[in-house]
Parts: structure tokens; sequence; C-alpha cells
């Protein structure tokens, strides 16, 4: 229906595979199946009590009403208190902007800074949402391949050979979706090297940055004279396990901030006040359920990597943060999405194909572990079976 009558440009945008795989794994389970959900990107832990609590009272106590459009004060200055913690940068209210989510920062901050024909260097394979909001402004995305034998880090001599006079934008992610590569301060240092001076900008996607199981993962904002040129994104989706919750915020030069503020307004006007009450008690309150996810978390990765490296043909690196393994199929002489598909069909078991991160994702799949662990053992026992039924 309607056909020819919306925009080229929204005709050409594309989804998440994750959304995709999961519609179809309830549709099977709405038939009766038992699926192990493995797709979907989401801590399978409860928000912590504390933070429900503020929530529900910021609520009662009639935080129901428009805020101001980059944030509450409060909260603002609560993100400015965590990012010297956590990130060692200093930073103020003013280049704070709260948004409802993570991923309204990729959307803003493309929409900001890229023309029509500006090249974007992007990871790939990578969270497709960078590709789609890059093209959907017009962008050109200049893939940078991520690979298993530079530990999913940046391959710093291929970063040189993808660097232009149109680059306008690098896309920067650690820890990595869906590799859980972690860039070291050396890959950042370089890095920051090729592109300083040139006027190139950097979306530093860090919404991982808590989940990490070895080096702390460094922001490029850290280098000296970056910070101007760095949009961090991060959220409490991922360490808080509020994903619904739809709270996330960037840090950016004021100017920058700015014009985030007017795409906010002319969108959705402000962050729910409630929510961001709900986000100040994450930030501000004890940690300690954050320290025990990621313990949890490591445990899994540990069993899901050394279970999967016991089935033949499939090889699985150990990731360094975020809560994905990237197992490699290449011997299992299948193209991955085909491989995906085997998997819900045979085995009962949702995972996602590496190409839905991009092209260069071919020959893996990306398994969550933000499961339990008995679900886990399941998982590999079915996966292991279905492969041999290869
Ligand atoms: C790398 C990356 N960035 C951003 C996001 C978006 O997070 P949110 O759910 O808070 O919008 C995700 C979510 O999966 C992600 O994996």
């Amino acid at each position: 229906m309607f056909e020819g009558c919306f925009v080229q440009r929204v005709e050409d945008l594309r989804t998440e595979s994750a959304f995709e795989m999961l519609a179809k794994a309830k549709k099977l389970e709405s038939a009766g199946r038992e699926i192990i959900h493995l797709e979907i990107g989401e801590p399978d832990f409860k928000t912590p009590a504390h933070i429900v609590e503020a929530g529900v009272k910021a609520l009662r106590d009639g935080y129901t009403r428009y805020t101001q459009v980059t944030g509450m004060p409060d909260l603002k200055e609560a993100v400015v208190s965590y990012t010297s913690t956590y990130k060692n940068i200093n930073t103020n209210a003013d280049e704070v902007v709260i948004v409802p989510g993570g991923k309204p920062i990729i959307f803003y901050t493309i929409l900001a800074l890229v023309n029509e024909g500006d090249e974007v260097i992007c990871p790939n394979p990578s969270f497709p949402i960078y590709e789609n909001v890059i093209r959907y402004a017009g962008g050109i995305p200049v893939f940078l391949e991520i690979k298993e034998e530079k530990d999913f880090r940046v391959d710093i001599e291929d970063l040189k050979k993808k660097i232009s006079s149109k680059t306008k934008l690098l896309v920067l992610n650690s820890p990595a979706n869906p590799t859980g590569g972690v860039l070291t301060q050396q890959d950042i240092l370089q890095i920051a090297g090729l592109i300083k001076g040139k006027g190139i900008f950097v979306l530093s996607d860090e919404i991982y940055g808590r989940i990490c199981y070895g080096t702390k993962p460094v922001s490029i904002a850290t280098v000296p004279e970056m910070k101007d040129y760095t949009v961090i994104l991060d959220g409490f989706s991922k360490t808080y396990s509020m994903t619904g919750w739809r709270l996330g915020y960037g840090i950016m030069n004021k100017a920058i901030a700015e014009k985030i503020s007017s795409l906010m307004v002319n969108s959705v006007s402000c962050t729910a006040g409630f929510v961001q009450m709900a986000g100040k008690a994450a930030l501000e309150g004890s940690q300690d359920d954050v320290d025990r996810m990621v313990e949890k978390f490591e445990k899994r990765r540990d069993m899901l990597v050394s279970g999967l490296n016991s089935i033949n043909g499939i090889k699985c690196a150990v990731p360094q943060g975020a809560f994905y393994v990237f197992p490699n199929i290449k011997e299992l002489g299948i193209k991955s999405d085909k491989f995906a598909d085997y998997l819900l069909e045979k085995a009962s078991v949702a995972a996602l194909s590496g190409t839905a991160f991009g092209c260069y994702g071919e020959g893996y799949i990306r398994l969550s572990y933000a499961n339990s662990m008995d679900n886990l053992e399941k998982a590999l026992e079915r996966i292991s079976k279905a492969v041999q039924a290869l």
C-alpha cells in the first residue's frame, strides 16, 4: 500500500536484525517451541532495586512534566562527577546532553555533523545503527575491517589508508558490539595521532565501558586536544540493566551540545523526568550490582568460550568486554546467515549472523551471554548436536 509515497531515504533505511530475529523466535515460541534467546543485547538482570525505588518515588513526587531539553541539572551534575571518576575526564553540565537511550546520540550526532557526501569511517562488523544513520544522513560509510587476528581491535595501518580529505567523522566502539574487542591505550593514542588537527570528529560509543574483564577501556577524549572533537555516547541500558527505561547521554563540546539540543527540541522535547531521577540514583548510588553483574558475565563468558571451542569447526576468541562472543564458524562451510537460521530451526537457539553487523562479519555469529548459566549450557548442547548434524 502507498507505493511510491514514501521518502526514498526512509524507504532505504535499514533495520537492526536483532529485533527481526527476536520476532522470528517469538513466533516459533507462540507455536509452542522452547527457544533459548541469545540474540538480543540486553542484560538478563533486574534493574537494581534502589534505582527502581528512585523512579517510583520520582513519579509520586510529581516528576511527570517536561524537563529542560538537554536534561535536568541534577542528573547532568551526576554525569559530570561519574565521568570524572570512571572516564578520568573533566567536563561540565553544558557539555552533557541527556537523551532517551544511547541510540539518539548516534542519530543526533550524525545528523548534526555529517553532510551529504561526507565520509564517515565506521568499524565493520559493528552496531548496525551507525551505518544505517550515516546513509540516512547522506554520508558515505567507509568501512574499517575489524579483524579477529588483530584481537578485534582497530588495524592502525588500515585506518591510515581510510582517512581522506572528505573524512568528517570516525566511529569508535570500545568495548565493542558484536566482537567484545577493547582498544588499548596504545591504540587510542595512535588513532588520535592519525586524526588530530584534521577537523575529524569522533563518535566514541562507550556504552559497554563498565563491562570489561581485563584492561579498562580508555576514552579518546582523554587524549589532549581530542576532547573538543569527541562526542562520547554512554547510557544506562547495559550498565544498570535499564534497557526499557530509555535513558542515555552524550558528552561533547558546548557548541555541538547546542545543535543536539536543537534536534531534541524538534523531536522528543526532553527525556522523562522520573526516568532521569532514576538515572541519578544509578550514578550516585551503590555500584555493587554492576560489579556483581560483571563478575557473573565473566564466568558465563569463560564457560561459553570453552564450550564453543570444544565443538568441531567452531573457534571462539576470548572477548575482553561487553556480553557477546563472536565465534568463527568458517570451517563449518556454511554462510553465517544460513547458520543462524539453521540454529533457530534445528536447535531452537536464537543467534545473530555476523553479517547483521556488516559484510566483514561473514564467517562469524554473535551470541549474547546475557542469559542464565543453565540456558547457556543447554544452548551449547543444542549447538553441538546441530553442528554434528550439518
Ligand atoms: C554499541 C551500542 N551502542 C548503543 C546502543 C544503544 O543503546 P540503547 O538501548 O541505550 O539505545 C547499543 C545497544 O544495543 C549498542 O550495542
